[in-house]
């Protein structure tokens, strides 16, 4: 009987040698320099807006395929890192713009949306900003007007340029309490009010929007309904809720997914899909224990595609994208903006999360900047 490895290896075998003998083959329905067409952003047109996270690569054009990608198919775009408060701010009195300049431009010269991430996270934010002089915690005082004078100057810089923002980013626990980030135990419960408010000081005009993974969940989709009633009743501006779509082939359901969107358009904000992916490999965590013997072999088991996605996977990626794209645009009337975590498969930071080095497919376009069979299918799911 042969092994699930061994027809996938007799697969991959078969599109190696088809691709060599008939050429410009590249897969199923597909052939390499071929333009995809039509564009994702045209066939979305009237449902959504369709976008992109771009890394530094991208948006100053070193990576000259990817950027001429992003401008044919995308028509919004998010910075993978360069808004990070420890890309723009790294040093109490210095800010560095150049990037996030750069990004913005990329954006207004091919008349994207641009999209501002993040203003306020636990994570990619320098210790400074908690730490007083002596290196213990900051008061709150302290680091409510670090925030403010963040926000006001970040967000000021780029006022009625970018056009919504990821104000606060991953506040919540899986059980939809707050997490205990270092803005929760230095300020408190408000610093998610606070934070709304000096955005909305900073550019009146700008959408403000609280993003975070897995709100498919009960728990923590209970949770962010909570916050954000409790932001509204508070007259707090609040525009839309991200729904940062980090998705594997079979989690979240497409049940899920349904409601969860239904749930969050009821509070009466935008809903949009803003880090979408789907990621195709073995979870990292089943396979955790044992001895350094079995290390290698485990490896490999969390890595098995290193040479290519086999059919029968790269279909149902195809499908699963479908799926949930179908579920979206049944939602068009609140669905905003669905946006991807990347642009090729290349530079996705699933290659590097959980596990560092493996080779992933989660995205529309492969390695080579072709547009995949699961490009195909979000097309036919528009039409
Ligand atoms: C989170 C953040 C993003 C990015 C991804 C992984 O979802 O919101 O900025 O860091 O993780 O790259």
């Amino acid at each position: 009987m042969q092994t699930e490895h061994m027809m996938r290896s007799k697969t991959v075998l078969f599109l190696l040698t088809a691709s060599v003998l008939i050429p410009g083959w590249i897969g199923p329905g597909l052939r390499a320099g071929a333009a995809p067409k039509p564009a994702l952003k045209d066939v979305f047109k009237g449902s959504f807006l369709i976008g992109a996270a771009v890394s530094q690569r991208v948006f100053t054009g070193e990576d000259s395929h990817a950027a001429a990608l992003v401008q044919a198919q995308f028509d919004t775009i998010s910075p993978e890192n360069a808004l990070k408060w420890q890309s723009v701010h790294p040093k109490p009195d210095a800010y560095n713009f150049a990037l996030a300049d750069q990004y913005v431009d990329f954006g207004e010269r091919n008349h994207m949306t641009v999209i501002g991430h993040n203003l306020v996270w636990h994570y990619q934010t320098p210790d400074w900003v908690f730490q007083d002089s002596t290196g213990g915690p900051a008061s709150r005082d302290v680091l409510l007007e670090r925030m403010r004078e963040h926000i006001h100057t970040v967000v000021g810089r780029y006022k009625g340029r970018i056009k919504g923002w990821d104000v606060v980013n991953e506040a919540l626990n899986a059980d939809g309490t707050l997490r205990q980030s270092p803005w929760f135990k230095i300020i408190g419960e408000d610093y998610l009010a606070k934070a709304f408010e000096f955005a909305h000081e900073a550019d009146p005009g700008a959408e403000l929007y609280y993003n975070d993974y897995s709100l498919e969940g009960d728990a923590k989709r209970r949770g962010a309904i909570r916050l954000i009633k409790a932001l509204k009743s508070q007259g707090i501006s609040i525009t839309g809720i991200g729904l940062q779509g980090h998705s594997t082939l079979d989690q979240p359901t497409l049940a899920q997914e349904d409601a969860t969107i239904s749930d969050f358009a009821k509070l009466g904000i935008k809903v949009m899909i803003t880090e979408l992916d789907i990621d195709v490999l073995p979870g990292a965590t089943e396979h955790r224990g044992a001895d350094i013997h079995t290390k290698i072999e485990l490896s490999d088991k969390l890595n098995p595609f290193k040479i290519g996605l086999p059919e029968p996977v790269q279909i149902e990626l195809a499908q699963r994208y479908a799926a949930l794209f179908r579920v979206f645009l049944k939602h068009r009337d609140v669905i905003t903006r669905v946006t991807f975590w990347g642009v090729t498969d290349r530079d996705s930071w699933l290659n590097n999360w959980p596990v560092q080095g493996r080779t992933n497919y989660p995205l529309l376009f492969d390695r080579s900047y072709r547009p995949k069979l699961a490009f195909d299918s979000v097309i036919q799911a528009a039409e």
